[in-house]
């Protein structure tokens, strides 16, 4: 085991922590302030930071999609060079958290910000950024990972780096109350399987990072079994599980695969499918297209997750156990957005992974092009 560990986000959890960023916040900063389609002005979060704010100097940005485009970010980080912003702070989920990352490493580029996604740029210097949580799923909040779509090409390429890690990141499980079922739902799953890239490779010996990322995925299975949005404590074991299901510590040392995700983004991109519904479609199948590689987890897994008895089809019935639990939370692990035409859409998302060099990847580099439309064959209706 060998591995460099920090995590530098000031984690402020627990209810009525928005009034906080009145401190979290330097008086002197001047506050580029940015958000999503309007649910914050729905759920009471808008005038919790209006009223956080009332003495500092700020404005904001809003507007910033699921899935977030660099056509619409570069707005901001136009905002942001023109007013000389020098603190941004992001009030939503993943992706207006992931969109104000962009902002903030574009903002300090005088290149075309796109060039961060491609890796022709590497960020080099970032303005500082706070989030306000609406959302438990990605972990954005307290990681220095961006996912962003150039919509003009369907593009969805992600960038990584530790100058954009937040501040801060405000947990206040209230915010939850007005998520649409779908959401939540989405939350679950993604946070499920950011466990599982980080878990669901080769045996490791990691005590530590095995055994707190099956702990996390015991505590979505319980949740998911007992969907309870309107309990405090329910909301406030969702949000906190979310959060370490992806900031870095049960990743320090291991193997990790990304796959999964690597795939399932060509089909947000093409298709427009929600991030973690494209994550259950490809998961299984691509669990099933390398079960030689991954059995002894995927064994251990079922033992120490799901109860499972000892058994030769050990393996193969986890898979159906995440399955199931995929099912249980009313999330498809098909596609089916891509209409009747099967052969052309698993061609046109393999076009996508080439162009994207995306020709060898898993925990073994075993997921070749060849085996990229085989899980297309099984993920697509
Ligand atoms: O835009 P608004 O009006 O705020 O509505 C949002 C949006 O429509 C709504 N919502 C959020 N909080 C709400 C709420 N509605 C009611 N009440 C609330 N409290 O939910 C919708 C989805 O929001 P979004 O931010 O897109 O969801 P999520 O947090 O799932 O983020 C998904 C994005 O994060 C990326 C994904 O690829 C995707 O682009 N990811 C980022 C990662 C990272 N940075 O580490 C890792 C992940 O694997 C993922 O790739
Ligand atoms: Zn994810």
């Amino acid at each position: 085991m060998k591995f460099s560990f920090a995590n530098p986000t000031q984690i402020q959890f627990g209810q009525g922590q928005i009034a906080s960023i009145k401190e979290l916040i330097p008086k002197d900063k001047k506050i580029l302030m940015i958000y999503g389609g309007g649910s914050i002005k729905n759920n009471g979060v808008y005038e919790q930071v209006q009223n956080a704010l009332s003495e500092h100097d700020w404005q904001e940005f809003s507007g910033v999609e699921p899935n977030p485009t660099v056509e619409t970010l570069n707005k901001a980080v136009a905002i942001v060079k023109q007013q000389d912003i020098d603190f941004i702070l992001a009030v939503g989920g993943g992706s207006v958290a992931d969109g104000s990352k962009y902002v903030a490493a574009a903002a300090k580029y005088d290149g075309e910000g796109w060039d961060i996604l491609t890796g022709k740029h590497q960020v080099t210097a970032a303005v500082t950024l706070g989030v306000i949580l609406t959302i438990p799923a990605t972990g954005s909040e307290s990681n220095g990972a961006a996912v962003i779509t150039k919509a003009a090409t369907q593009d969805k390429l992600a960038f990584i780096s530790p100058l954009v890690f937040p501040k801060f990141a405000v947990l206040d499980p209230d915010v939850m109350r007005t998520l649409p079922p779908r959401q939540l739902a989405n939350g679950v799953v993604d946070a499920w399987v950011h466990i599982c890239e980080q878990y669901l490779t080769i045996p490791s010996n990691a005590m530590v990072q095995e055994g707190y990322a099956e702990a996390l995925l015991r505590n979505l299975r319980i949740l998911a079994a007992n969907f309870s949005q309107q309990d405090d404590s329910w909301r406030a074991n969702l949000m906190w599980t979310a959060n370490q299901a992806l900031n870095g510590l049960i990743g320090a040392g291991v193997t990790q695969d990304w796959a999964t995700h690597i795939i399932g983004h060509e089909l947000t991109a093409l298709y427009g499918v929600d991030h973690a519904r494209s994550l259950a479609i490809i998961q299984p199948s691509l669990l099933r297209n390398q079960i030689v590689h991954k059995k002894a987890k995927l064994e251990q897994m079922g033992r120490n997750v799901f109860n499972l008895d000892d058994n030769e089809e050990l393996a193969e019935l986890t898979i159906q156990a995440i399955e199931n639990f995929y099912h249980s939370v009313d999330v498809a692990t098909q596609l089916t957005e891509h209409g009747s035409d099967k052969s052309a859409a698993v061609e046109a998302i393999i076009n996508k992974l080439t162009q994207h060099g995306m020709l060898k990847i898993g925990e073994h580099e075993a997921i070749t092009i060849e085996a990229s439309r085989a899980i297309l064959q099984a993920a697509v209706a």
